[in-house]
C-alpha cells in the first residue's frame, strides 16, 4: 500500500509542540513535514525558523497543501474551534487537548462522521502508552471486564516525591511543573480534573461508553494527609491516583477516578513519578500491564508521531464498541469499601456505612468501611472539611455479595452469632 505525503499546520509550540518538531526533523523516513505553526505569542523566542510561525490560525486552515492539522495548545474553547474548522475544511487531525476532547466528545464523533475525516487523539492520555489504539483494536467488548489505570503524570509524580523523598507538596508541585508535567493550572492535575477528563473517553474507546465528565464520581490529590501516607506504610500499601472502570456481573459498568490504597504486588505500585501504568483484565487474557511515560514533551510527542503515521496509511478509529454493539451503561448502583482519614467525626455520616470495618482515634482519625456509590455521587462531605478518601485495594463490591459480606462482618464484630 502507498503512503500518504503529509504536510501538517501545527497549533501550539509549547512543550509538546516543540518536541514534535524536533521529533519530526529526526525522522525523514516519515514524510510527514510541518508547513506552519500556528502560535498565539509572536514576541516569544522560539527554537525554529521565523518563517515557519504565523498569528493567524487561517493560514493553516485553510491551505489546501495542508493535509493534517495537529493541535496541541492549552485552551480548550480555541481547541474545538481549530477542530471543528479542520474537519470541516477536509484534513485530519490528531489533537492532544484532553480537556477539549473530555468535553466536546459528542460533537467530535459527529463530525467524524459528517466530514469523514479521523481525529486521532493517542497522546491525549497516558502520553507514551499507546492504550486508546489497543482498547479499539484488541479488546472486544464483551472480552474487557476491567480497566485500572494511573493516568495523570504530575500527581502521580507529586505522590512519589512527597512519599519517597520526604519533599512537601508544594515544593512537588512547583517541580512537576518545571519538568513540563503539569498543566499551566496545575490544580487541574492536582484536583483530579486532567485524570477524569481522560477517563471520559478512555471509557468510549474501552466500552463505547459516551458520559459527561461530570458525571463520572473523581477526586484528586488535594486532601492526602501525611498521616495517610504513615497508614499506607503500616499495612504495606501505596497511595495512587487510579483511574478504574468494571463491568459488573449486571453488565453495567462501574466508572470512577480516586485515590486508593494499592498492594505491593499490584503492578499499578510499580509506575512511579511521572510514569503512567494501565491494568487490563480481559475474560481469556487474564491480567495485562502496560507502562510508560505519560506526560513531558518527548512523551508525548512520541505518541502524537504515532498518530501521524498511522494517518499515513489512513488509519482512523472505528468506535467500534459504540456502533457495533449496544455500549453498557454507567452504573452507580454499587459498593466501594473505603478508607477516610478527617480531623473531625462530626464530618464523617457514618450512618451512610453499611459497615464499619476499623477506626481510630487520635488527632487526626480515620476509620475503614463499606458504603453505597450512590453518597460519593450525590454527596459532597467526603470531599470537604480536610476529609481524605482513599479508596482500599479491591475496593467494588458489587449488589449480590453484600448481604453475605454483611453478615460476615457483623459476625466478626460479635453482633450476629
Ligand atoms: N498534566 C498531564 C499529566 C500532562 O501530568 O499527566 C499529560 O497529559
Amino acid at each position: 500500500m502507498n503512503s500518504r505525503q503529509l504536510t501538517i499546520g501545527l497549533f501550539g509550540f509549547g512543550v509538546v509542540g516543540e518536541g514534535l518538531y524536533k521529533v519530526l526533523e529526526q525522522t525523514p523516513s516519515l514524510r510527514a513535514t510541518i508547513k506552519k505553526v500556528c502560535i498565539k505569542n509572536p514576541g516569544k523566542k522560539r527554537n525554529a525558523p521565523a518563517t515557519l510561525f504565523t498569528t493567524d490560525r487561517d493560514e493553516l486552515l485553510n491551505d489546501p497543501g495542508i493535509n493534517v492539522i495537529v493541535e496541541v495548545i492549552n485552551e480548550s474553547g480555541p481547541a474545538f474551534e481549530i477542530v471543528s474548522t479542520a474537519l470541516k475544511n477536509g484534513k485530519a487531525v490528531v489533537s492532544a487537548s484532553k480537556k477539549m476532547i473530555a468535553e466536546h466528545l459528542p460533537e467530535i464523533l459527529e463530525m467524524q462522521k459528517i466530514y469523514n475525516q479521523p481525529f486521532l487523539c493517542e497522546s491525549a492520555a497516558c502520553a507514551s502508552i499507546p492504550v486508546i489504539r489497543n482498547l479499539e483494536e484488541y479488546y472486544d467488548n464483551d472480552l474487557l471486564h476491567s480497566i485500572r489505570a494511573i493516568v495523570n503524570g504530575s500527581t502521580n509524580f507529586i505522590l512519589t516525591r512527597m512519599f519517597e523523598d520526604k519533599l512537601d507538596f508544594k515544593q512537588a508541585v512547583m517541580l512537576a511543573q518545571q519538568l513540563g508535567f503539569a498543566e499551566a493550572d496545575p490544580s487541574l492535575d492536582v484536583e483530579g480534573w486532567d485524570a477524569v477528563n481522560k477517563w471520559t473517553f478512555l471509557l468510549t474507546h474501552a466500552y463505547g461508553i459516551v458520559e459527561k465528565t461530570e458525571h463520572i464520581v473523581f477526586n484528586g490529590i488535594q486532601n492526602i494527609n501525611l498521616s495517610d501516607a504513615v497508614v499506607a506504610r503500616e499495612k504495606n500499601y501505596e497511595i495512587k491516583l487510579v483511574a478504574q472502570a468494571k463491568k459488573l456481573n449486571n453488565g453495567k459498568v462501574a466508572a470512577f477516578v480516586l485515590p486508593q490504597f494499592v498492594l505491593h504486588e499490584d503492578p499499578l505500585a510499580f509506575v512511579k513519578n511521572e510514569f503512567n501504568g494501565v491494568v487490563i483484565e480481559s475474560s481469556f487474557a487474564d491480567k495485562q500491564f502496560f507502562y510508560g511515560k505519560g506526560a513531558g514533551s518527548f512523551p508525548t510527542a512520541s505518541a502524537v508521531l504515532s498518530d501521524i503515521s498511522a494517518l499515513r496509511y489512513g488509519y482512523r478509529y472505528e468506535y467500534k464498541k459504540l456502533y457495533y454493539h449496544t455500549p453498557p451503561v454507567l452504573t452507580n448502583d454499587f459498593y466501594v469499601r473505603a478508607y477516610l482519614s478527617f480531623d473531625d467525626w462530626k464530618n464523617i455520616p457514618r450512618d451512610k456505612f453499611e459497615w464499619i470495618e476499623e477506626w481510630h482515634a487520635g488527632d487526626r482519625k480515620y476509620l475503614s468501611g463499606v458504603l453505597h456509590f450512590e453518597h460519593l455521587k450525590n454527596d459532597s462531605w467526603w470531599k470537604e472539611n480536610q476529609v481524605s478518601l482513599i479508596l482500599m485495594p479491591d475496593a467494588i463490591i458489587e449488589d449480590i455479595e453484600i448481604r453475605k459480606l454483611k453478615k460476615k462482618s457483623l459476625e466478626l464484630a460479635g453482633i450476629l452469632d
